[in-house]
């Protein structure tokens, strides 16, 4: 038997992965109504796209997800005549990404939106393209490898080469792209009238702020400034911060809107529209309740993606435990001994780590985590190079993660992992940081 039917619930109420747009997703988000409210406004009325700075785990993605679904929603409910038609899932850019190939990867997404909602599109009054018009486009040799499947790879190729038959049958790259930024104009003629909103999460997969700046901008003329589409742009680490302080980016995208962890006093509700949501009957045993998942959350230092990891760890050990007659009180207890005796064994299992590396270790625990090769002074080095041996210990000790980024010595590219937080518990005298903070 699965361990959650055991437990009472449709499906796991801890799950680390983000909350999806989705009727559900409405229900599981909490406390973030300014963040909501601040992004419906620059969805429905700015002409920059907004963009979103804050740590992984933190519940950007979930965020984002939720946001662009409600305003969906309020269309479709005729709440609104402004279209913001949601592009899921998110878009993400790597080192490899080519900016023409990204567009294109868009426009097809796109022209699937359209097959997607083109009736709701015209009921409302809006154009929308003969579906079967860009069903032939989107079966024409441009997007169908030699397997069958559909994809965007080959798409560059295939138009350059000249004499390929697509061309000689009218299917053409260059065409392609004519045809839908026609449509989206088309559709969407004014900012007021809507746009299909696209995300591009993790620009922190970018690597450096050289980096993700140098694709944005060459994304600026083709991709952004497209008529019809509206950007969310999401980053960890102060990538997104860096991109938003282009010269080139300015009036583009906005100012990003740091998201800070959900506040302590939203844990309570947030768990219980968990608990409600995936409960199956009345008859629940609810491994981790509101009160140890706070203590979970303070001992991963307010990051909602390692309390939800912990709360699931212990529900798998819980499991062989558990029984029906366990009290709240019993259930709080055996996490707490839980909790201590897996901070004890990663503590013990950590070798390897000099005494030096320990000071900076506890001492960035106890700033609240982050920090950028930039600080040393702070931790007492003379220069970045004296600081990065021991950081590299930490790093290869699972105990933080540090990124080297060239270009921008002040990102806040180290990070306590969610390992290292259990292991801070453990060298604080089982102690929250978060909540000494
Ligand atoms: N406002 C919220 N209410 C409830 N759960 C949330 C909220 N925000 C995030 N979560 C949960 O926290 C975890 C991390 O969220 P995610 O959106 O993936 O963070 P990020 O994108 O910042 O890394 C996921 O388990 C997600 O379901
Ligand atoms: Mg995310």
């Amino acid at each position: 038997m699965n361990v959650w039917e055991f437990y009472g619930f449709s499906e796991n109420p801890y799950s680390p992965r983000p909350i999806t747009a989705s009727d559900d997703g409405v229900r599981l988000l909490v406390g973030r109504d300014d963040e909501l409210r601040w992004l419906g406004r620059y969805l429905r009325s700015a002409d920059t796209h907004p963009t979103i700075e804050g740590p992984n785990g933190v519940g950007k993605t979930s965020l984002v997800a939720v946001s662009t679904y409600t305003l969906q929603l309020e269309f479709f409910n005729k709440e609104t005549e402004q279209a913001l038609i949601l592009v899921d899932p998110p878009f993400q850019l790597t080192g490899e990404t080519k900016p023409r190939t990204f567009k294109k990867e868009v426009l097809f997404k796109i022209a699937q939106c359209y097959i997607e909602h083109e009736q709701m599109l015209r009921s409302r009054g809006k154009f929308a393209p003969d579906v079967d018009e860009v069903r032939q486009w989107l079966n024409s040799p441009l997007f169908v490898t030699e397997g069958g499947g559909v994809t965007i790879a080959g798409f560059g190729g295939s138009a350059s080469g000249g004499s390929s038959p697509n061309t000689s049958s009218g299917f053409s790259e260059e065409g392609f792209i004519a045809m839908v930024s026609d449509w989206l104009s088309k559709t969407f003629p004014k900012a007021k009238d809507g746009a299909f909103v696209c995300v591009i999460d993790n620009l922190e997969l970018l690597n450096t702020s050289r980096a993700a700046r140098e694709l944005i901008e060459a994304l600026r003329d083709d991709v952004l400034n497209l008529r019809g589409l509206k950007w969310v742009l999401c980053g960890a680490r102060g990538i997104a911060r860096s991109v938003a302080s282009s010269q080139r980016l300015q009036g583009v995208i906005s100012e990003p809107l740091d998201v800070s962890p959900v506040a302590n006093k939203y844990i309570e509700p947030l768990i219980a529209a968990r608990l409600e949501s995936f409960a199956t009957s009345g008859e629940t045993l609810v491994p981790v309740e509101a009160r140890g998942f706070n203590h979970l959350y303070l001992v991963g230092n307010s990051n909602l993606r390692n309390a939800m990891k912990y709360s699931e760890d212990f529900s798998m050990w819980l499991f062989d435990r558990a029984s029906k007659d366990l009290s709240s009180d019993d259930k709080y207890e055996l996490l707490e001994i839980w909790m201590s005796e897996v901070a004890d064994k990663a503590a013990a299992d950590t070798k390897d780590v000099k005494p030096r590396a320990w000071t900076v270790f506890d001492q960035l625990a106890k700033a609240g985590g982050f920090t950028s090769p930039g600080e040393f002074a702070d931790y007492g080095f003379e220069s970045n190079q004296a600081m990065r041996p021991h950081l590299r210990s930490l790093e290869e000790a699972k105990l933080i993660d540090s990124e080297v980024d060239e270009t921008d010595n002040r990102r806040k590219t180290i990070s306590v992992t969610s390992r290292g937080w259990i292991v801070s518990y453990q060298r604080s005298g089982y102690r929250h940081l978060a909540g000494a903070r």
